[in-house]
């Protein structure tokens, strides 16, 4: 028995040996689990460059930006470097027919024509503590989920009453291992970021949805902001009189660039990654949910396709919701592909096998987690129905515009329930969220949208889980999804903003009487009900056992796996990856190499074409080979990638060199290893990122912004 053991023990050690290039990890703990490995694999800095509170490090070079991306600082006076994608919103917010800066390109060639931006912000990372036996207080191994929650609200509550911070800062606690271990962040937030520099969307999303998350790829996905503070360099709201911030640390530029092996690394916020699950939720995702999804956006994709192709306006108003659909469709199928081909669920169930005989092996573990894995497969597998139903009404119905809309008119008659007063706010805030809607809505594409979807959430469901009202009124129209269709669009009031303006402006008492009897609201209240009935609370049940399980089996690999270092999932706090450059092997004869070239832009370049055009500009420079020291032996690098392990969340965050110096912006992953989320693989997992020089190319010799690279500090 003995002798079995340290056989699987070894044998073990060497299926799970660290591999350097997996993990996101936290940025204050690097010293104590990865400056040795890092330093092996090529780094030339010390963790207390990277994370330090008593002097400035990189940390504090790094932003949260919005809460959705990361952005960080390169010069002395707040300037950001962040994605396109990232500040595309900022960008679509300032662009009108004759200032088209989606299209043109914005430039600041001074800071008086920079461009504020309400409810943007920027998050610094101050300083990192463990919480977790603060947190845990209390907390006893008999307690409900219930329990266990309400207590470590109530010890987060009065954590952050006590913990140390000045009045300007915030404080953040989060747990991680699944809730195993709790981290405090003091963080700053500033919330006067203004528009300082953006590319046309021909060069910072060029190649479009075509080009998303594939290799080989050649977009300037980038776009600058500036932090501005007040007069003392905190935060202040936004206001004329505010200064460029100065920073603690500003990130330094090499042009050097990158060659094969050398060592990079990615600082930043990914969002969500679920690397510890069992094999059961695994094989669950890639026959059950993901499928799900995907098919019903295929189907939305479809629909809207359809109409782009013919109609230019709305082309135009559905661009952004197409790509946003498209973006998760396309990494889901990444996704299925990438688990089953590096066969995802085979490895966890073997090292499932092997944690159940390490387990049998010694009492005390057996005591603690006998059957384990067991409760969690059954769990799983009493969820499915439920998340499955949980996917079908996250993915239908927000695509369904005038359920939207419903939810907002509805919102009124509770308003009105309360008071006029409350009515009369509601009314104020509903007109000015519909006026932007209606912008970007077309009532024949949404019933389309309507009479598709909805024959979905009817065919592909138990019945249990369909809406009663819906099966009713499919009834009265004879079955046909398409004549419910056209008669509820037909009949509701709010299809037409200008029906609903003069609903709004008349009485309230008449108002409401109509949004009370309109078939759409109606229709999405059982909708609603239906689903908060029927699945939400066997979901809910089942999941928090999930939670309590699957808490128990993360501490559990930790003990029984106990010679492999553990990354926390990502869960949107500030973390460090790093790897090596280098290229893939995609498929079968399919090799990719790690760097592209302006000349691959030029390869794929189509006149006039919605993804792939090319501004004159770029044509005339390429032509002249006119890359001033952005170039490199008469070619201007533009992407490259690296074994760096990100999620969304990561766009916009800085790659750095062995020497903590800015060389790239990440901004995407490779179509094939977007399963990273759920199984990291070196073998095929690759981060995407623009090559600064490309960045600075775009900035210096395409926008003519010397300003801008006049500030930052670029290495001898
Ligand atoms: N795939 C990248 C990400 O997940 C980029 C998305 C933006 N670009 C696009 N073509 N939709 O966010
Ligand atoms: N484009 C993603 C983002 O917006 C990053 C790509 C990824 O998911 O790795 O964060």
């Amino acid at each position: 028995m003995k002798r079995m053991f340290l056989l699987l023990i070894t044998s073990f050690a060497f299926l799970t040996r660290c591999f350097a290039d997996e993990g996101m990890w936290l940025p204050h703990l690097l010293q104590a689990m990865n400056e040795k490995q890092m330093k092996k694999m090529g780094m030339k800095i010390s963790a207390a460059d990277i994370y330090s509170i008593s002097k400035g490090s990189l940390k504090d070079a790094i932003v949260s930006l919005g809460g959705f991306c990361t952005a960080e600082v390169i010069s002395e006076s707040g300037l950001l470097l962040t994605n396109h994608h990232c500040g595309f919103d900022a960008i679509q917010n300032h662009s009108s027919v004759q200032n088209n800066y989606i299209r043109d390109g914005f430039w600041a060639y001074n800071k008086e024509q920079e461009l504020q931006n309400p409810g943007l912000f920027a998050t610094f990372i101050i300083r990192i503590e463990e919480v977790t036996q603060d947190v845990l207080k209390g907390v006893t191994p008999g307690m409900t989920e219930k329990e266990r929650q309400s207590q470590v609200d109530k010890n987060i509550a009065s954590l952050k009453t006590t913990l140390k911070k000045e009045t300007y800062q915030d404080i953040l606690i989060r747990p991680f291992f699944d809730a195993n271990k709790y981290f405090c962040f003091v963080t700053e937030t500033y919330r006067d970021i203004r528009l300082v520099g953006a590319p046309p969307a021909s060069i910072g999303n060029f190649g479009k949805d075509t080009d998303n998350w594939m290799w080989p790829r050649h977009t300037g996905d980038f776009s600058m902001f500036r932090i501005y503070a007040g007069k003392d360099n905190k935060p202040a709201p936004y206001s004329p009189d505010n200064v460029p911030y100065k920073p603690k640390k500003a990130l330094t530029i090499s042009l050097k660039g990158m060659k094969e092996g050398d060592f990079t690394m990615v600082f930043g916020f990914p969002g969500r990654t679920t690397e510890y699950l069992h094999s059961a939720a695994v094989e669950q995702i890639i026959r059950v949910n993901d499928p799900a999804k995907i098919g019903i956006r295929a189907r939305a994709l479809g629909i809207l396709d359809g109409f782009m192709r013919k109609d230019e306006q709305i082309k135009i108003q559905y661009a952004a919701k197409y790509a946003g659909i498209e973006n998760s469709y396309k990494k889901w199928k990444g996704e299925v592909a990438g688990l089953k081909s590096t066969n995802a669920v085979g490895k966890k169930k073997e090292k499932e096998a092997l944690f159940e005989k390490i387990v049998m092996a010694k009492p005390e573990m057996n005591m603690a987690y006998m059957d384990l894995l067991k409760k969690l497969g059954q769990a799983y597998s009493d969820i499915e129905p439920y998340g499955y139903a949980r996917d079908y009404y996250n993915e239908i119905i927000p695509k369904i515009e005038l359920f939207g809309i419903a939810a907002d008119m509805n919102s009124l008659l509770t308003a009105y329930s309360k008071d006029e007063a409350s009515y009369n706010k509601r009314k104020t805030e509903v007109l000015e969220k519909l006026e932007e809607t209606f912008k970007e809505y077309s009532p024949v594409v949404d019933e389309k949208m309507f009479e598709s979807l909805m024959a979905l959430y009817v065919n592909d469901q138990k019945p249990e889980n369909v809406s009663p009202l819906l099966l009713s009124l499919l009834k009265e129209n004879g079955n046909s999804f398409s004549q419910l269709a056209q008669n509820l669009y037909a009949g509701s009031s709010f299809v037409s903003l200008d029906k609903i303006r003069s609903l709004l402006n008349g009485s309230a008492a008449n108002a409401v009487g109509e949004i009370r009897n309109d078939a759409a609201v109606r229709l999405y209240a059982d909708l609603l009900k239906t689903y908060t009935s029927s699945v939400s609370p066997k979901l809910n049940e089942i999941q928090s056992n999930i939670n309590q399980l699957q808490r128990t089996y993360m501490q559990a690999q930790m003990d029984v796996f106990s010679d492999k270092v553990y990354y926390p999932d990502a869960n949107s706090t500030l973390r460090i990856t790093y790897g090596n450059v280098k290229g893939y092997k995609a498929r079968d004869a399919v090799q990719y190499d790690y760097y592209t070239y302006l000349d691959g832009v030029m390869e794929k370049y189509k006149p006039g074409d919605y993804e792939f055009d090319v501004p004159k500009k770029i044509i005339e420079l390429y032509a002249k080979k006119d890359f001033g020291p952005y170039g490199l032996n008469g070619r201007q690098p533009v992407c490259f990638i690296a074994a760096n392990h990100t999620t969304g969340g990561n766009s916009g965050s800085p790659a750095l060199d062995a020497y903590g110096n800015l060389v790239g912006l990440n901004f995407d992953r490779v179509w094939e290893g977007t399963m990273s989320d759920i199984n990291y693989d070196v073998s095929i997992c690759r981060n995407i990122m623009v090559d600064i020089r490309y960045v600075l190319f775009i900035i210096d010799k395409f926008a003519g912004a010397r300003n801008l690279i006049d500030e930052m500090k670029i290495a001898k």
